[in-house]
């Protein structure tokens, strides 16, 4: 399928089209209208229609979609029909809580190795995952072919961090340090903020408090 330019408020959407798909998939949900999807995504039915027509449509007029082909379309969309190879660096709380995640894997993310400095915990395990020296990264990420970081140091090392990362073929960076990385063309950095999502749920809580108090 060729896709076309397509826009970063689309693309942000597909995670959740692939989530409530997955669920109707587990649920033997075989086929669903955009109306029927609208309803249980809150979002209108023409957005939805219009999202996947830069895919492609998947619909087909008088039928809907067929639930389990649009999974799989916008899997494929996501680069999520093969696995990937994945390091996390630094094991502490946020590196603890990430490595300990299993579901990641169900998605194809499989955490092949954690990283950190601290004498103190180089050689345990997080989730029978092995925490190593960072003097063993270079190697590693080549040789077990690692597309993927999670970066949960702290922002003083992220730079430098990840400038080895890239030098040794890391192609994707998932970036928890609150710093920029600049990294050059062909290496994507997404970059996570908790704090501002909870910022974000702090706007809204205030508006609607502002809303009741005027009635
Ligand atoms: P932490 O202090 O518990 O863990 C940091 C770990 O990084 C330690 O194990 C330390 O030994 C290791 N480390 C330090 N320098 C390193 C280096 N050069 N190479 C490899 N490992 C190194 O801190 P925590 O709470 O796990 O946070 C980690 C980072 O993530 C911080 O920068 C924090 O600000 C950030 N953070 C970001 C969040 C977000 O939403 N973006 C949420 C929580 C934390």
């Amino acid at each position: 399928m060729k896709e076309k330019q397509i826009s970063g408020a689309v693309i942000a959407r597909l995670p959740r089209y692939f989530r409530f798909l997955g669920e109707l998939k587990d649920e033997g949900v075989e086929k669903i209208s955009s109306r029927e999807l609208s309803k249980l995504m809150h979002v209108t039915a023409s957005q939805i229609r219009q999202d996947l027509n830069h895919f492609g449509g998947f619909g087909q007029q008088g039928y809907g979609y067929n639930v389990s082909f649009l999974y799989d379309e916008i899997a494929q969309i996501l680069g999520l029909d093969h696995t990937h190879n994945l390091i996390v660096i630094g094991a502490g709380n946020l590196g603890h809580a990430l490595a300990g995640y299993p579901n990641f894997e169900k998605r194809g993310f499989l955490i092949r190795g954690i990283f950190d400095i601290n004498p103190g915990c180089i050689g345990s395990q997080i989730r029978g995952i092995k925490i190593r020296s960072m003097e063993e990264l270079p190697e590693f990420v080549r040789v077990n072919r690692i597309d993927i970081a999670v970066i949960a140091i702290p922002k003083t090392a992220a730079v430098g961090v990840s400038q080895i990362l890239v030098e040794n073929g890391i192609r994707a960076i998932w970036n928890f340090s609150h710093v920029d990385l600049p990294v050059p063309e062909g290496v994507v950095v997404e970059d996570v903020h908790l704090t501002e999502s909870l910022l974000k749920l702090s706007y809204n809580m205030t508006q609607e408090t502002k809303g009741a108090l005027r009635g």
